[in-house]
Parts: structure tokens; sequence; C-alpha cells
């Protein structure tokens, strides 16, 4: 064998080396708990043979408790580029089998490192985490590379699409780099993210938890909010990944990929034309209406378990990239509350600052009254999505359903929060309140001055339909233009398309600033 030869076989032999981790036996603990290897998710998310791999030579610089005996290389965490159906991406995936995936300061310098590298090149990062933590032996220094990562998420964020999937342990102020990016997906009963263990919890509340309930997936995505998916396991957590991605555009200067459709953009929806109860305090599925308006019914839903009063999700419509909000009548009337206006201002301001176009379905009975809501400062939360759509200068188009009333008529998308063309269909009710509620108020020292209930109840009728005449409709705001038109329900797929075929050039700005306050 020539030195050459010799040279080359030492670095099959010590790549090889590396690949394994922490060596077979904790690569078969990992299995055990019905976890994948890093490398192994690696291999899953990217496409065939496209991964590339950066510092896998890079080792540990601790010398204290014993860490200078062992430097295994890559240091607890794989990193690289690679592409997702042929476009750029950008990764690290922590692995646990090297001192339980810690994080060391040479660990924080290779994840920084493909940050960096992403934002220079304008491609997405994405972060899969399953680690214990800051490395313990390192002291500060690993404290240390927690801010260096967290720092970089926060100048990424806007600049290029940040994804998280959590599949193990992500504890202490680790969790901030998720909640820092875009989208968190968690892996149900293996992964969980909080701030302290139950141990720490027991001891300071006295409460009995287990992780699983502390800061499991389930919990995150329903209860919290932190995570916008939950996945069975660890494949389909990845493939969710992979279909998030297929949405998002490389970077904050370029539009979402646009998809080939067969289905045709003029096809109409007679359907529509008769999903409206005839009474107002029924419900029909906004789901139902989403799929018939997008492009082969396919729609990418995002916190699909969090304040199911109002949908947020990605679809195409003909073959452009969208981002739709529409209020679900079917849960607490698709009213708007704390929890409901946190998710769709989040999910308007990531559309915003990557180009996605906003289409919004609007069927929303107000805010939700009551002491829990006003204590848990609805008023800033609701204004949270007041801001992002005010402020969203992608193109804004808006179909009103049915019920729009009061603030949150406003809030969702209205023209005067600079939406591009709004459009209700005839059954709209864009109106300060509901009519019962408005008969209440102006008339209930007319109805109590009669002692006679039929009589009391005839005079409600009659405000009632008088105003049901008046307000109770689309054609007010039509007539003061605060709608561009009245459609036929079953032409609303076309009649969006061809608005956002038109807002396709929209410029827009906002007056120069440092940066917005809004309200946090
Ligand atoms: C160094 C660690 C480690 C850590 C785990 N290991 N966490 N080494 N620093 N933080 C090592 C273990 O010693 C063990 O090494 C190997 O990883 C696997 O760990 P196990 O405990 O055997 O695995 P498991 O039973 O699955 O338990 C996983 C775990 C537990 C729940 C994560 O290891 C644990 O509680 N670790 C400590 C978590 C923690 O408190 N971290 C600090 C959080 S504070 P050997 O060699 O024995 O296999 C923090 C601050 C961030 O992170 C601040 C940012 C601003």
């Amino acid at each position: 064998m020539s030195i050459q030869e010799d040279k080359i076989a030492k670095l099959v032999d010590r790549r090889a080396a590396a690949r394994l981790g922490g060596g077979p036996k904790r690569i078969e603990a990992q299995h055990a708990k019905n976890k994948l290897t890093a490398r192994e998710r690696l291999e899953l998310l990217l496409d065939k043979d496209s991964f590339e791999e950066f510092d896998m030579f890079v080792q540990h610089r601790c010398t204290n408790f014993g860490m200078e005996a062992t430097h295994p290389d890559g240091d607890g965490v794989v990193t690289g580029h690679g592409t997702i159906g042929g476009r750029p991406v950008f990764v690290y995936a922590q692995d646990f089998t090297v001192s339980g995936g810690s994080l060391s300061k040479t660990m924080s310098e290779k994840i920084c490192k493909v940050m960096d590298m992403a934002v220079r090149a304008g491609a997405p990062v994405i972060g899969l985490n399953d680690s214990g933590g800051a490395r313990i032996q390192e002291g500060i220094d690993a404290l240390a590379g927690y801010g260096e990562i967290f720092e970089r998420n926060i100048l990424a964020s806007g600049v290029v699409p940040q994804i998280s999937g959590i599949f193990g342990p992500c504890a202490g102020g680790a969790v901030y780099s998720p909640a820092l990016t875009d989208f968190t997906l968690m892996v149900k009963n293996t992964s969980y993210m909080f701030l302290t263990g139950p141990a720490v919890v027991k001891s300071v509340t006295g409460e009995d938890v287990t992780s699983e309930e502390l800061g499991g997936a389930a919990v995150h995505a329903t209860k919290s909010g932190v995570a916008d998916f939950a996945a069975e396991n660890e494949q389909e957590g990845i493939e969710t990944i992979k279909k998030l991605f297929s949405y998002l555009p490389q970077n904050n200067m370029e539009t979402a990929p646009e998809r080939e459709t067969s289905d045709p953009v003029s096809r109409v929806s007679d359907v529509l034309n008769s999903i409206i109860p005839d009474n107002p305090n029924k419900s029909y599925d906004m789901y139902d209406v989403i799929a018939e308006i997008v492009d082969d019914r396919d729609f990418f839903e995002i916190h699909r378990d969090f304040a199911r009063n109002i949908i947020v999700g990605f679809a195409h419509m003909g073959g452009r990239g969208v981002g739709i909000v529409a209020n679900q009548p079917k849960m607490l009337a698709g009213v708007l509350d704390i929890n409901a206006s946190r998710k769709a201002a989040r999910f308007v301001r990531f559309c915003d600052a990557f180009n996605i176009p906003l289409v919004t379905l609007v069927d929303v009975p107000g805010f939700l009254p009551g002491t829990q809501q006003e204590y848990g400062a609805v008023i800033q939360n609701g204004a949270k999505l007041l801001y992002a759509y005010g402020e969203a200068t992608v193109p804004k188009v808006t179909v009103t359903l049915r019920k729009a009333y009061g603030g949150a008529h406003i809030v969702m998308s209205c023209k005067q929060l600079r939406g591009d063309v709004n459009y209700a269909w005839p059954t709209a009710q864009i109106a300060v309140m509901g009519a019962d509620g408005a008969v209440n108020v102006l008339y209930s020292k007319a109805v109590n001055a009669e002692t006679d209930p039929a009589k009391q109840e005839q005079i409600r009728a009659e405000k009632k339909a008088e105003y049901e005449e008046l307000f109770n409709n689309p054609y007010q705001a039509a007539q003061k233009g605060y709608i561009e038109d009245v459609i036929e329900p079953r032409n609303t797929r076309f009649r969006v398309i061809r608005a956002l075929c038109t807002l396709e050039g929209k410029r827009q700005d906002v007056p120069a600033k440092k940066h917005d306050n809004l309200p946090l």
C-alpha cells in the first residue's frame, strides 16, 4: 500500500468510526427507546445521497471531569446540507449517542456554522433536537453556546424559514431555540419540552406530573401551542417536516414554490351555494369550504389541534402557494379568543415575512367574553392579530361567508387594514353585532315598559327584523365600498384566484422604522 493509499484508508476508517457516534451499544440503546439515530433521521429527511456533511472531525475541548479521555469525532451533532425535493436545505441533528446529545461549545460552533451558511445561501434550516441540554462538564461555555445559537435564530428569523423537530429531550433553556424558530414538530411519547422537569416541579410546587403530561407532544400541540405538529412516530414526523418544507419559499426574497395542477381555475362549487344553514346559530364545517376552493382539495394544516376555533395552513390556488386563515364555526362558533388570536397572528406574520399571499375566510361572531379572557389579556392578544394583518404587505384576499361582527370583523383582514380584495357572500352579516344583541341594547327599555310578555316578544321580533333587514347583510358594506363585491359562493374559487393573479406584482411599504413594537 502506498503512503497515499494508506492515508486514504485511514480517512475511510475514521469516517466510518465517526458515523457510529457513541458506538454500537449506544445506538442499540437509542433504538430500544423507539428512537432513530441522528444519521438515520437525516437519511429519511434528505434526498438520497444529497447529504454533504461538515465538521465530522470536530472534537470537544473540555478537560474537566474526565472528558479529556474521550474525544469522539463529530461531538454530538451531525451538521451539513442536502436537498429535499431537489431544494437546498441546511441541517443539524443532535446525536444522543454522544454524551446524550448534550451541547458543548464546539457543538454550538458546528450548529452556528450551518446557520450562518444558511442565511448567506438563502436556504432554510432544519434542526433535529435530541439532547440532554447544556453539557454539564463544560459549565458556562455550554451556556454561551446556547446564547450563540439563539442569537442566530433571531437574526435568521424572517430571512430563511427555520424548522425544529423535537425527537427526544429538549429541556431547560434549550427549549428557546425551537421556540424562536418558525415551526416546531414533536413526536408523541419520545420527545418532551419543558423548562424544568418533573422532579423540580415536584420539589417546588408539590405537583406530581410525568414528563409526557408536563411537556409531551400532545400537551404542546393542544394546550400550550408550543408545538405546531405532534407526530405519532419519528417517520411520520420526518414526512410532516418534508411536506411542510414543500410549501415554504427558500428565503424572504423568493415566493413559495408553485405546484402544477389539473384542477381548473374556473371550477365552480355548487355545494357552496347551500352550505350556510338557515339558522344562524347552526354551524357548518369550514374545512369543507377550504377543500372546495383550493387546488385538488389539498390543505396542509398548521397547529391543527390547538385553538381549533381558527384554522391556519398552506394550500395552492391556481398553482400559487397561499396561506389560509379561516374561522371555524364548528368550534366555539368560530369565536376569537386569546389562543386563536395568537395562533393566527403568528401564521399571518410568517406568511407576510415569506411573501405568501393570505386568503382569509371569515365567519366570526366576535371575541370571547369573560373574566378568564380579560385577565389573560385578550385585548393584547387580539391586538396581535389585528397588528399582524395591518402590517402585512403580501396580497390579502378576504371572503366573508356569514358573521363578521364588531371588532372581530375589523381584525379579520378587513378593508381598512389594507385588505386588497374583500368579497362577501350574500349570507354575510357585516355589522356591529348580531340582531339579538343589538335589540337588547337599543330596545330593552321599550320592551320592559310593556307588561304583557306577548307584546314584549312582538316588539323584540319587529325590531330584530328591522335590524336584520338594515344591517345583517353584506350590502351596507358593499354600498360604502368596504367590500369589492358580493359574490355567489359557488364562484369563490375563481374569484379569489383572479384576485391573487391581479395582485401578483403588489408592492406596498410600511414607514421606515428600526422595528415595530407589536403588542407582545
Ligand atoms: C453531559 C449528559 C447530559 C448533560 C445526559 N448526559 N445529559 N452529559 N451533560 N446535560 C449523558 C449521560 O451522562 C449519559 O452518559 C448519556 O448522556 C445518556 O444519558 P442517560 O441519562 O443515560 O439517558 P436517559 O436515561 O435517556 O436520560 C436522558 C436525560 C438525562 C433525561 C436527558 O440524561 C438527564 O436528565 N440529563 C440531564 C438534563 C439536564 O438537567 N440538563 C441541563 C439542563 S439546563 P453515559 O456516558 O453515562 O452514557 C440547560 C441549560 C440551557 O440545558 C441554558 C440555555 C440558555
